[in-house]
């Protein structure tokens, strides 16, 4: 498969998706023997404009655990020459030439794009703006479901949170749309529903969705329950609660008795952390997924070079 920049969950088709995940389950076990050195001499960094822990730290883990190196600032507004001034086109330049592939948290949306306009070699977008994509979460969020459920077809699942702005959410939802008799359930208040151009690209797809601001109108449908980082700031400044989206035990009761939960993570009070002691709690292991599908994925992205 040619594979050169990673932008948007849209450029991957089903024998792509299946492809890397074949790839991934080899991972686990290059994992489990101690990693490999097949790609010593790779350089990939990390460039982040933006906090993280999951996404910053598998990468780098992964590209170690293939036998690689890497080059990483973690807040690239302070400590690269953006600080300065500098626009993102000239230090993706720049840090082309010292690199391999470059893993990208811009603070703007569309940052990975003008990356990889200008970029000799690839971008990988690790989330851009608020409502832009996290692409690679979503690989990882699919492959758990495949993993967790055994099947990508005629799941139900429930996509929960302020979804406006949600990225993962997003990405997720171009991925899932891409699998037969899927059913798509956004659970947020009005104000904060799924945008516009989601919606139109389901419709264009005779994908199965529906809007809905109840929690128990959805939740004893769905095979996954996908929760979301819940920003009580903008909630507040928005004058909307959102406390009743909440998956504490109480709700746990209302779920499916083999329906997953997910959570691209961190959380903050929306999942209780009496949650994680459930079986269907699953975002511990999709977290960990991250380190074996981010593996995967550079191999893909070295091989098509
Ligand atoms: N899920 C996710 O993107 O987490 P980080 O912000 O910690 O990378």
């Amino acid at each position: 498969m040619k594979l050169q920049h990673v932008i948007q969950s849209q450029q991957f088709s089903v024998p792509n998706l299946m492809e890397l995940f074949g790839r991934t389950r080899q991972m686990e076990k290059i994992v489990q023997r101690g990693g490999t050195r097949d790609y010593d001499g790779k350089i990939m960094a990390t460039l982040f404009y933006r906090p993280s822990t999951r996404t910053r730290f598998s990468f780098e883990s992964a590209m170690y655990r293939l036998g690689g190196r890497v080059l990483s600032t973690e807040s690239a507004k302070a400590f690269s020459s953006a600080i300065e001034g500098e626009q993102l086109e000239d230090t993706i330049r720049i840090i082309a030439d010292y690199c391999d592939v470059i893993v990208l948290r811009h603070n703007e949306e569309g940052g990975a794009k003008r990356a990889a306009a200008v970029s000799p070699i690839p971008i990988i977008n690790a989330g851009d703006g608020a409502g832009g994509q996290h692409p690679t979460q979503a690989l990882l969020d699919l492959y758990t479901i495949y993993n967790e459920c055994n099947t990508l077809d005629g799941l139900s699942v429930a996509l929960i949170g302020a979804l406006d702005t949600g990225r993962t959410v997003r990405s997720l939802a171009y991925l899932l749309s891409k699998f037969d008799r899927v059913k798509l359930y956004f659970l947020a208040p009005p104000e904060l529903q799924i945008s516009q151009d989601i919606i139109s690209h389901l419709q264009e797809r005779d994908v199965w969705f529906h809007l809905a601001s109840d929690p128990d109108e959805v939740l004893a449908h769905v095979d996954v329950v996908y929760q979301t980082r819940i920003d009580r700031e903008r909630l507040q400044s928005k004058d909307v609660s959102m406390s009743n989206y909440d998956i504490n035990p109480a709700m746990l009761r209302k779920m499916k008795s083999d329906a997953i939960i997910m959570h691209p993570l961190p959380r903050s009070v929306e999942i209780d952390p009496a949650v994680d002691r459930d079986a269907r709690a699953a975002y511990f292991r999709q977290s960990r997924n991250g380190l074996f599908v981010r593996m995967a994925l550079l191999t893909m992205l070295f091989e098509a070079e």
